[in-house]
């Protein structure tokens, strides 16, 4: 089976480590580093990525596509927009996974100005209180995951939380569980989802084989693979370089194949 996901840069990983538990599969995940960050970008320009990495994905014949990015994600649902192949929502699962009344949201800048998470939480007559926390994606890109800085940037998005009576904060952006240490520090008793664990169950359970991942990067590769190297990403892989303009895949760099044996031993 093949599967794709696609995301601005590293915070999809979230996702695709999830998947790769459960399911030996052969994932293309497009990783748009050169057009990054999404949270920024007009609605019209985000559905036009979609479209494009849609075609990439038919050409590489994936059977089921996974969202690892709810920014697109709520593009996608708000436009209801409809694809050939199986395509598996986050903010969906992320919706699933909410069980109290009272719940955070904190997203990028296009997700929390669409309100997808909002309405379609309100409809399931919850309180909710949604953030937009644009920097996080910036911070996960760069690798910084703790530190003075941090906990700056934190405290100044989170503590607004501190003054509601949220039970649960969902992280309506797949950068954001890698900042959940922190997150779990400045918002100490309520509950932390991360929507990638509900959307992992809709993946068949198939560890008959060990997974592969074909990473299609449109930016600079080289630093693309020192990130992965940081996020200690250990799935077999190869990362290639993708020409956005012509989808077509200008070079095929083949770089860390990690054995798995070795490497998972
Ligand atoms: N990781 C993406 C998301 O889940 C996009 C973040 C960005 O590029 O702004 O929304």
């Amino acid at each position: 089976m093949k599967i794709g996901l696609f995301d601005s840069g590293i915070g999809g990983i979230s996702v695709l480590k999830k998947l790769t538990y459960l399911n030996g599969a052969h994932y293309i995940y497009i990783a748009d580093t050169n057009r990054a960050p999404y949270g920024i970008k007009t609605p019209d320009m985000l559905e036009n990525f979609v479209f494009q990495f849609m075609k990439f994905f038919e050409y590489k014949n994936v059977d089921e596509v996974f969202a690892a990015c709810n920014t697109t994600d709520s593009i996608i649902i708000e436009r209801r927009i409809r694809f050939d192949v199986k395509y598996h929502s986050i903010v969906k699962a992320g919706i699933s996974a909410s069980k109290s009344l009272n719940v955070g949201v904190i997203g990028t800048n296009v997700t929390i100005k669409n309100e997808t998470y909002k309405k379609q939480l309100e409809k399931l007559n919850k309180n909710v209180y949604q953030k937009s926390t644009q920097l996080f994606v910036s911070l996960v890109e760069e690798g910084i995951f703790y530190g003075r800085m941090v906990e700056a940037i934190a405290n100044f998005y989170l503590n607004s939380f501190r003054k509601t009576n949220i039970e649960e904060l969902i992280l309506g952006c797949t950068h954001f569980p890698f900042l959940k240490g922190i997150i779990s520090r400045v918002l100490n008793n309520v509950k932390i989802i991360d929507p990638a664990e509900e959307l992992s169950k809709e993946i068949e359970i198939d560890k008959s084989r060990k997974p592969f991942v074909e990473f299609y990067v449109t930016g600079d590769i080289k630093d693309f693979e020192r990130k992965l190297k940081r996020i200690n990403f250990r799935v077999p892989h190869v990362v290639h370089k993708l020409k956005i303009d012509n989808l077509k895949v200008v070079s095929s760099e083949k770089t860390n194949i990690i054995n798995w044996n070795v490497r998972s031993g």
